[in-house]
């Protein structure tokens, strides 16, 4: 066992931040040998379970014990887009993403960007990501083999592009889904690994492939859905064009039965309040991607009118589209552009609520709430070691924090990959 004594964030179930300025956490063997917070509070109420003969203490005061980020969308073979300048998202898929994710088919290429793509997760404090890889499968046993010798809790899937593609990336769609069932039986479950079918979006497959991706995800009840919707204005009429019978782009995916629970779809910005009930009442989630949106001048997700819904919700960087790896950066954005739709109602987004979105609530939203994004008794050890002083003005701004919320805007606003001193995957220091 081990035991650390630093100022410590977690969150409750109704989301709400819980701090103890000095705490304690002590982290063992759970179930299935995965080490686990076997007991976390007030450093006066844990200090003898931490000191107890046999516990490696380590003395961390002055640092911040958070959870691990959670990742709710990124495309791990996009590592070398960001940054790749297009008017929009439909000319950028095909100027940029589409050429450089043909790569991928190639093993050694793929698991060269995975070992690369993971290293950048984890100098940025991510410890769970639900990521893309590209249509070759290739590219997600790459991934899934990198990510099982970390220990990591990770979700991805190969995907699916039957048409609308050039050649190097459309796949066939009777293959794709033999494809996806084999990556499935070999991958979902094993470890602390996850298979998500992965059609990339509705304009880029047949409707028989989205049937038969469907049709996998109730015969999977446990695997993960991802895809994207309502990203882009010049996207939603293209997709209105291909599919005239559906009430809506969301609709495409209601009527092949792809909304459920587990089903994260990003973007979620042109949407109507019909849409936002039907993710409510399907369980399926939106992975708010921020600095993408901002990137791509995608347009800003409304979480005034997702609030009312009651939909799911959670952060994500959307690289390549996106910007950054950094989760500061991500929640950085996600407050400018909450700031746009809630001025006007008076509210803005909090800091707790900014963070919680990055971690306990994007667990929640992708049904892994109690597992990773938070240090509750039970969760899996996933977790960061963050330095208020990592620069001079981030030491200069947190001293003279007064309260939880001033603390975690200065890191949230001045924050970046320096912040992150250290990142535990299931109690381990890689
Ligand atoms: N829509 C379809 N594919 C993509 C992608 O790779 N990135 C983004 N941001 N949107 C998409
Ligand atoms: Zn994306």
């Amino acid at each position: 066992m081990k035991a650390y004594r630093a100022s410590l964030l977690r969150f409750d179930a109704a989301g709400q931040a819980e701090f103890d300025a000095d705490g304690g956490l002590l982290v063992g063997p759970g179930p299935q040998g995965t080490q686990r917070v076997l007991d976390v509070g007030p450093w006066s109420r844990v200090a003898p379970a931490c000191e107890a003969p046999g516990v490696v203490f380590e003395d961390l005061r002055g640092q911040l014990i958070a959870p691990g980020f959670v990742d709710m969308h990124i495309h791990y073979p996009q590592t070398d887009v960001i940054g790749a300048p297009a008017a929009g998202l439909l000319p950028w898929l095909e100027h940029y993403t589409f050429p450089h994710e043909s790569r991928f088919a190639d093993p050694t290429y793929a698991s060269s960007v995975a070992e690369f793509f993971l290293d950048e997760l984890q100098r940025n404090g991510v410890t769970t990501a639900l990521t893309f890889a590209t249509s070759h499968p290739a590219s997600a046993n790459a991934l899934f083999a990198a990510a099982q010798a970390r220990g990591l809790r990770l979700i991805t899937g190969k995907v699916l592009q039957d048409r609308h593609s050039p050649d190097g990336v459309r796949d066939q769609t009777e293959q794709s889904l033999i494809d996806t069932e084999a990556l499935i039986r070999r991958w979902h479950g094993v470890d602390r690994l996850g298979y998500a079918i992965t059609p990339r979006f509705a304009p880029t497959s047949s409707q028989a492939q989205l049937q038969g991706a469907g049709e996998l995800a109730a015969r999977y009840p446990d695997v993960w859905v991802q895809s994207h919707v309502a990203e882009n204005h010049d996207e939603v009429r293209w997709v209105a064009e291909l599919f005239p019978q559906a009430r809506s782009y969301l609709d495409v995916y209601r009527s092949v039965g792809l909304l459920r629970a587990r089903a994260v779809y990003a973007h979620c910005i042109h949407l109507d309040a019909d849409d936002r009930a039907l993710m409510r009442d399907t369980g399926a989630a939106a992975a708010v991607s921020p600095t993408s949106n901002l990137f791509l001048g995608s347009g800003f997700f409304d979480y005034a009118a997702a609030d009312a819904a009651g939909m799911a919700y959670g952060l994500a960087s959307d690289v390549g589209g996106g910007m950054s790896f950094s989760p500061f950066h991500t929640m950085r954005a996600a407050y400018v552009v909450g700031r746009e739709g809630q001025t006007k109602l008076g509210l803005s987004l909090s800091p707790s609520h900014l963070w919680w979105q990055h971690t306990a609530g994007a667990a929640q939203a992708m049904g892994l709430g109690g597992v990773v994004g938070n240090l509750q008794p039970g969760c899996e050890a996933d977790f960061v070691l963050l330095n208020p002083k990592a620069t001079p003005l981030l030491a200069r701004k947190t001293a003279q924090a007064e309260s939880l919320d001033e603390l975690l805007f200065a890191l949230i606003v001045l924050g970046d990959d320096r912040v992150v001193a250290r990142t535990h995957i299931a109690g381990v220091q890689p």
